[in-house]
């Protein structure tokens, strides 16, 4: 595994919280950030007294100022990452004729700049190890087209954003990489989602989120080291086939 501390935005939500405890549980120093702060730093919390070390931050990734503060206050503590995980992101459930534009910028706002402004802020730090990682978690929404317009927007653009990232960190050791899960079994599925999801999953499988989560615990691992502008989609074969009939497998 390469050394160094990682950052997590998103660190309160399902995926973030499952990311940061794989990465702690490792042996990485996680720093987990969130809007929430008080469940952000609740996860740093339950890391800490499962013997992890762990800082947690509320800050609000599309803030330009706090993001930069943030950056202060980690170098204070001799916290700054060379690994960083963007899983903050929020989804609108509307269409063309159901989100206005406000609303549309407000999902790319989060999901596209938020990863973009933190990423940006620590750049020197990514790059000081020469074995730096960044990992966006996109979506498979982000593959296709997908039913939440401004969703499925903001996680496609993520998925160029990463190939785009790859050029600016050029001979920097840097790796960019995306993980496109598919619905992930999590307390937010309710029983007869998970039937639909179950019948369009060639593997017949749901990942948990702590599955999803060592997706990118081995990008961050050295084997990875030349994984590099990459989509990982983590779907179960969901989105690599279709079929014309709604005949059962
Ligand atoms: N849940 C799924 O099935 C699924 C599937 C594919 C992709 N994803 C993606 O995985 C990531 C994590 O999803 P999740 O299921 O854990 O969702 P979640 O809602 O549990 O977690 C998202 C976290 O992002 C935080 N956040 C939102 N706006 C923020 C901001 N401006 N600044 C800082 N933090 C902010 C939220 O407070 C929340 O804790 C998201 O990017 C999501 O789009 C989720």
């Amino acid at each position: 595994m390469s050394a160094g501390t990682a950052l997590i935005t998103g660190a309160a939500g399902g995926l973030g919280s499952a990311i940061a405890r794989r990465l702690a549980s490792q042996g990485r120093p996680v720093v987990c950030l969130d809007l929430d702060q008080e469940a952000a730093q609740r996860t740093a919390e339950t890391i800490g007294q499962n013997g992890g070390s762990a800082v947690g931050y509320g800050v609000d990734i599309t803030d330009e100022a706090s993001v930069h503060e943030l950056r202060e206050s980690l170098a204070g503590r001799s916290m700054l990452p060379q690994h960083m995980i963007n899983a903050a992101g929020i989804l609108f459930r509307g269409q063309l004729d159901t989100t206005d534009t406000a609303t549309f910028r407000k999902v790319l706002d989060v999901n596209v700049t938020g990863a973009y402004t933190v990423t940006r802020e620590f750049a020197a730090d990514l790059a000081s190890t020469g074995a730096g990682r960044v990992v966006n978690i996109a979506s498979i929404a982000g593959m296709n087209g997908y039913e939440f317009t401004a969703y499925a927007t903001s996680k496609g653009a993520l998925v160029n954003l990463t190939r785009a990232l790859v050029l600016d960190f050029w001979g920097k050791g840097v790796t960019v990489n995306a993980v496109c899960p598919g619905p992930m079994r999590t307390p937010m599925l309710n029983s007869a989602a998970m039937e639909a999801f179950l019948r369009k999953t060639p593997t017949r499988h749901i990942p948990s989120a702590d599955e999803v989560a060592g997706w990118c615990a081995f990008l961050l691992s050295e084997e990875a080291a030349n994984i590099n502008g990459q989509t990982v989609v983590v779907d179960g074969g969901a989105t690599a086939v279709f079929r014309y009939t709604e005949e059962e497998a």
